[in-house]
């Protein structure tokens, strides 16, 4: 190679290797404004949070108390782990002093945690799910980490953080965390979904795959079948079709961040359907599912509780549940055709009676 050509080779990898965090935000704003500066300045501290977590979640099994069940549990009904306690307090910790967040909301806590210091100044707020499939932790297969960024609306006088109570297409950012082989970072403030890559030998997340998009239709489905006989008939029969037509592949690995990862790259759709008895489904609006479909509306899929879209659903309260049906467009769309027959078949019949 000559020393021209080795050059612009060293300039483009060095390029490509600056492309943090911070700075893309920044770049993708196209300016310096102080909420641009603010965004980029969140980005870099939730970057810093998926890095602690990242290298407990490396080295768990030797390091003592890191594993297995706290005894307790939250306010969703569930079991708490220690990796979902070690990495709710990492996120608060990140943020402490940092000027920037006023209130954290997470899956973990029953109500959001307020630091006082930054509230005067720091109008934002971080809802997340600080370990997402934590029933992968202890056998060490992957989990994720869930964000979303909101601007505070009001004063929030009475502490009640009520104003988070609103439509997902308020979020100013979302993304995801998935520890696998390697620590990825996918995030988007409304311009597109972009990827990054955790290099170890940096600390640091450097950008590896910019506008990514969902592809139309894609061959996975992704749900639990062990709730089959729970499910309402439209889904069953949204089952049997795909068993009973090529060209579909099944993938449920237990977390959705990874689960909906592959949808993102490969296409296809993933469900968390209501059953019978809990028509609402499991999955948290705020801190899963809104976040989840703002980066998939964003690289070209959707999200749909199967009659709303996920980001039109305004939930009663901060833990509240919606069912998920998310991914590639075409496949989001099957899914709700099933669902669209059965309540019109359901109103014939009703109508027949009447
Ligand atoms: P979390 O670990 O944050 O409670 O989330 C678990 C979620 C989700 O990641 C996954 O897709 C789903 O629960 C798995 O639930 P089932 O075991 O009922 O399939
Ligand atoms: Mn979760
Ligand atoms: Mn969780």
């Amino acid at each position: 190679m000559t020393y021209a050509a080795q050059s612009f080779a060293n300039e483009h990898s060095l390029d490509r290797d600056c492309t943090t965090l911070s700075r893309h935000v920044l770049q993708q704003r196209q300016n310096f404004s102080p909420e641009a500066q603010d965004l980029s300045a969140i980005m870099s501290r939730i970057g810093l949070a998926a890095k602690l977590i990242s290298r407990r979640l490396s080295h768990a099994g030797l390091v003592e108390g890191a594993l297995g069940f706290t005894g307790g549990i939250n306010v969703q009904g569930e079991s708490v782990k220690k990796m979902d306690v070690y990495a709710n307090e990492v996120f608060i910790s990140v943020f402490k002093q940092s000027g920037l967040v006023c209130r954290l909301a997470s899956e973990e806590m029953d109500k959001p945690y307020y630091i006082p210091e930054n509230c005067p100044i720091g109008r934002y707020t971080l809802l997340y799910d600080p370990i997402d499939g934590s029933s992968n932790v202890d056998i060490n297969l992957n989990v994720g980490s869930i964000f979303s960024i909101c601007q505070q609306q009001g004063s929030d006088l009475d502490g009640e953080a009520s104003d988070l109570l609103q439509s997902g297409r308020k979020q100013i950012a979302a993304g995801y965390v998935l520890y696998g082989p390697s620590t990825i970072l996918v995030y988007s403030q409304g311009t597109g979904v972009h990827l990054f890559t955790l290099d170890p030998s940096l600390g640091e997340f450097i950008l590896s795959q910019e506008n990514i998009q969902v592809p139309e239709r894609g061959p996975v489905y992704s749900v639990n079948e062990g709730n089959f006989w729970q499910w309402d008939e439209s889904l069953r029969n949204y089952i049997r079709y795909v068993h009973r037509h090529e060209g579909y592949t099944a993938r449920y690995s237990g977390a959705l961040v990874g689960d909906i990862h592959r949808i993102l790259m490969q296409g296809g759709v993933f469900l968390y359907p209501g059953t019978v008895k809990k028509p609402e489904g499991k999955l948290r609006l705020l801190y899963e599912s809104a976040p989840l479909a703002f980066l998939m509306e964003q690289a070209g899929g959707r999200a749909s509780t199967g009659t709303q879209e996920i980001l039109d659903v305004i939930p009663d309260k901060l833990h509240a549940r919606t069912p998920l049906i998310i991914g590639s467009k075409e496949n989001v769309a099957l899914v709700e055709s099933f669902i669209q027959e059965e309540a019109e078949e359901r109103e014939v019949a009703l109508t027949a009676k009447t």
